[in-house]
């Protein structure tokens, strides 16, 4: 076996992210533990190294490092936050202890545009910081790259070696894939091709090998994964394949009914089940977001095996993608907790369960499949472009958009003012783009990191809880709502920079909301969000045209009544999650 990229990982809660960037960008990468003896990766053949960001600190003595043997090979070596102090001390520079580091969005100024590293990159960036020992003189004849106002010496090159103190694998640093792409490139890594045409026909031969004349049961979201696999899946198995779509009572304004006309449409089998009564009856009193999601996960399960039994199915097949496996899994998670990953962020209803409990044997074409490339086999199969670029909807659909008791009359009035806010926020091209429902009770709150940035203004802390992370791990916090006459004026790295003093400020608040007229009587809340992203994983706010959002939400509070207030999240993630429940 080859490897092109070999990532040592030191522990850092973004280690997977560089991977998954890599293959998403068509390059082939393997994470191994940071003390792998250079000798074994040189057996793989690798073009490249990569070490990655770690919780420890480069000046204590039980630091983590590398034997000098990987200096000693012309193999390019890309240190990323604790991989490019390592590098530094290694190669003779200093770092040095410090109290203040850098945490967030940073100003980035690159200083040599020219260097491969950089290739496409502009004089100043937005990166992701998360540090506090700073590299204090870079290595004698190191060029130094890229600075901040904190870090001198944020980027540096020598010979082979390359280090920057930001992560360019997260989100949070919106031009960091291509510095990863460069760096795959100055390895000199090839590009895999893929060829959508062979992969469809060996997926069909696999299904029709395995199943047989056996049945197979699939269930159909309406997204694209699932919708992608049940029309390749019929060509293997024409009448055999069952699809099954459940509609919890939870999906979108006419969603069940949209999804399965156009599953019929394609030509497909489709069972239709209205789980709704069920779901909202046992959803009675469950304020607790995990008991929720576990509910409908349960029901979703039951209604789903009773369909397969009466049919006699013995194959389940699932669209799980790579990034599912990768990331989702409670094991893999739970691994990653041991190792200073993070933990579980939120059950994901979807992953886990299913299979074990129906006894159903199990094949997942798309395992090792990203997004764009189920995409194009989407695109080949003739599925509508609509549906080919569909934003993810969650499992537990609107059930993870509403705050406190969910009730047939929430999810109605959410659905309306869904189907507004999709209509409106679409421009923004966002990677996923929505409106949640919260109660409008509220408390007032007095601080002056929110009057020094925006003067006069007012604040709120709502009493319902919603979901966040902080410090990789899942927190259940508060929710700030700040009105303000000033949001438009602000630069939209300023205004990220706040959001994180905020949630860096206040322990217990894990959510920013912007508002842009006072809260008023009523008994809802609005909160719209958009988010830009790859990965889901991490996430910031889409940048928005705030004159546009003010009149939308201006708009949506004068229209439904009972509403006291409708604002834009300006959270990112971490510290929010994407969903607030
Ligand atoms: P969070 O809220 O965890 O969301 O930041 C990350 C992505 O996952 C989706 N999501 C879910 N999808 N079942 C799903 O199938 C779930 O229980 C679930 N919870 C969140 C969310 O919409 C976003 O795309």
């Amino acid at each position: 076996m080859s490897i092109d990229i070999a990532i040592l990982d030191f522990g850092g809660q973004y280690v997977f992210n560089i991977r998954r960037t890599l293959l998403e960008l068509g390059y082939n990468a393997e994470i191994f533990p940071f003390n792998t003896d250079i000798d074994q990766l040189l057996n793989y053949n690798i073009k490249g190294i990569i070490l990655s960001g770690g919780p420890y600190s480069i000046c204590a003595r039980d630091a983590p490092k590398i034997s000098s043997k990987y200096l000693e090979t012309n193999i390019p070596i890309l240190g990323i936050c604790y991989g490019h102090q390592l590098l530094i001390k290694m190669l003779g520079g200093e770092v040095a202890r410090s109290d203040r580091g850098e945490f967030g969005f940073t100003i980035l100024y690159v200083d040599d545009l020219d260097n491969e590293l950089f290739k496409g990159l502009d004089k100043t960036e937005i990166c992701w910081m998360s540090h506090k020992d700073i590299v204090a003189t870079a290595p004698p004849g190191a060029k130094i790259i890229a600075h901040t106002d904190v870090s001198k010496i944020a980027a540096f090159q020598y010979r082979n070696f390359y280090g920057v103190q930001f992560h360019p694998e997260v989100f949070q640093t919106p031009k960091g894939y291509i510095i990863l792409r460069n760096f795959a490139r100055i390895c000199g890594a090839e590009r895999r091709e893929w060829d959508v045409r062979s992969f469809i026909d060996k997926a069909i031969r696999e299904i029709k090998e395995k199943v047989g004349d056996e049945k197979a049961i699939i269930a159909v979201s309406g997204g694209v994964d699932s919708t992608t696999l049940a029309l390749l899946a019929k060509e293997a198995l024409g009448g055999n394949l069952i699809c099954v779509h459940v509609d919890t009572g939870l999906m979108r304004k006419n969603e069940s009914i949209k999804v399965v006309s156009y599953l019929q449409k394609m030509g497909l089998n489709v069972v239709f089940i209205d789980a709704s009564d069920k779901v909202f009856s046992s959803l009675k009193n469950v304020i607790s977001s995990d008991d929720k999601r576990r509910i409908i996960g349960r029901i979703f399960i039951e209604e789903f095996t009773k369909v397969a039994d009466s049919y006699g199915a013995k194959w389940l097949l699932q669209g799980t993608i790579a990034p599912d496996v990768i990331e989702s899994t409670r094991g893999q998670a739970e691994k990653r907790r041991e190792n200073k990953h993070g933990g579980v962020i939120k059950l994901h209803h979807n992953v886990g369960g299913l299979p074990s409990k129906m006894k159903l044997k199990v094949i997942e074409p798309f395992r090792e499949l990203f997004k764009y490339q189920v995409r194009i086999i989407a695109r080949t199969l003739g599925i509508d472009e609509e549906l080919v670029m569909r934003q993810p909807f969650p499992g537990p659909g609107l059930g993870c958009r509403i705050t406190g008791i969910i009730t047939r009359d929430k999810v109605k009035l959410l659905q309306e003012i869904t189907e507004i806010v999709e209509r409106e926020l679409k421009r923004y091209n966002s990677a996923q783009y929505f409106a949640m429902l919260v109660s409008s009770q509220m408390e007032k709150f007095e601080s002056k990191v929110i009057r020094d940035f925006l003067g006069d203004s007012e604040a709120y802390l709502l009493e319902d809880l919603a979901i966040g992370v902080k410090g990789d791990e899942r927190v259940v916090g508060k929710i700030l709502l700040i009105y303000s006459g000033k949001w438009h004026i602000k630069e939209w790295i300023e205004i990220l920079q706040f959001q994180n003093s905020i949630t860096g400020e206040y322990d217990d608040v894990c959510r920013v909301i912007a508002l842009f007229h006072k809260p008023t009587k009523g008994i809802h809340g609005v909160i719209l969000r958009a988010v830009d992203t790859l990965d889901f994983m991490t996430a910031i706010p889409s940048r928005v045209d705030f004159e546009h959002i003010k009149n939308l939400c201006e708009h949506i509070r004068r229209r439904f009544d009972k509403i006291s207030f409708v604002g834009y999240e300006i959270t990112s993630k971490p510290a929010g999650t994407i969903e607030i429940i």
